[in-house]
């Protein structure tokens, strides 16, 4: 290869790995085909953008507008509330909703969400836990229709047993970062050492769901990368 494919290729991998999945100009159109947030759901994503919180993006958020609006569930748990942009966007797509569970282990965050839910939650259908959202799971026995996951990728592993326990057969998992700004793809993108364990455990956590005769899973090279599951009906034989 000459200097200047190399080179090339090199800007190639950094253009992936540093932005997102699927490149700069694809995401950029696809990202201008959603449309703007109008209301409240515009300031928690205006105040995010302020304060560089790491909210669902736009693409990522559509895709999941749109699990909800063909699923219409009626109850979502939800890992990782940051202020509670998701949450809202998930009951704004849900027809009939009838609570959301939805866990924080940051005061900083949690605080700032139980603000939002108190002055945009009317109907009472966000319920927010403050906590690590393992312990959290462990004790959950209510049943769900669908999962958000966005937090603690490392731990996307541990918590699928007990996502595959509260999900209603037909119940959707829908987990978001699962390529990692490309690192989980291929080792060419990983930009820290540190990052290696968390790459080992999102692709642990794939290589289960795409083996896993419980789910239907699609991985797509959208955002930072989704994972969309659904669990099967169990058949008693
Ligand atoms: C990417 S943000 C969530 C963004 C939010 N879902 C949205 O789109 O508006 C991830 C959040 O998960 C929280 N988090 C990470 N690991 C967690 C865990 N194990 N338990 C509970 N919260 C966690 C972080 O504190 C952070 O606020």
């Amino acid at each position: 290869m000459s200097m200047s494919k190399d080179f090339e290729n090199i800007i190639r991998l950094q253009s992936y790995s540093l932005s997102n999945i699927t490149g700069d100009a694809v995401s950029d159109y696809i990202r201008s085909l959603v449309p703007e947030k109008q209301g409240f759901l515009k300031e928690i994503e205006d105040f995010s953008k302020e304060k560089t919180l790491a909210i669902v993006t736009p693409e990522v958020g559509s895709l999941l507008g749109l699990i909800c609006s063909i699923i219409k569930p009626k109850k979502i748990f939800e890992v990782g509330t940051c202020i509670g942009y998701s949450a809202f966007l998930m009951a704004s797509y849900s027809e009939n909703i009838e609570k959301i569970t939805t866990v924080e282990r940051n005061p900083l965050m949690y605080n700032r969400a139980i603000d939002n839910i108190k002055k945009y939650d009317k109907n009472g259908i966000i319920n927010l836990a403050i906590g690590d959202a393992l312990n959290i799971l462990e004790n959950t026995t209510d049943k769900y229709d669908l999962v958000f996951l966005d937090g603690a990728k490392g731990q996307y592993p541990n918590f699928l047993p007990h996502i595959e326990r509260i999900l209603n057969d037909g119940g959707i998992l829908f987990a978001d970062n699962v390529l990692f700004k490309g690192m989980v793809a291929s080792d060419e993108f990983l930009d820290k050492r540190r990052n290696k364990t968390i790459v080992r455990r999102v692709r642990e956590f794939l290589d289960i769901l795409s083996k896993s005769d419980k789910f239907v899973t699609s991985v797509l090279p959208i955002g930072d990368g989704v994972a969309v599951c659904m669990k099967k009906e169990q058949k008693n034989d």
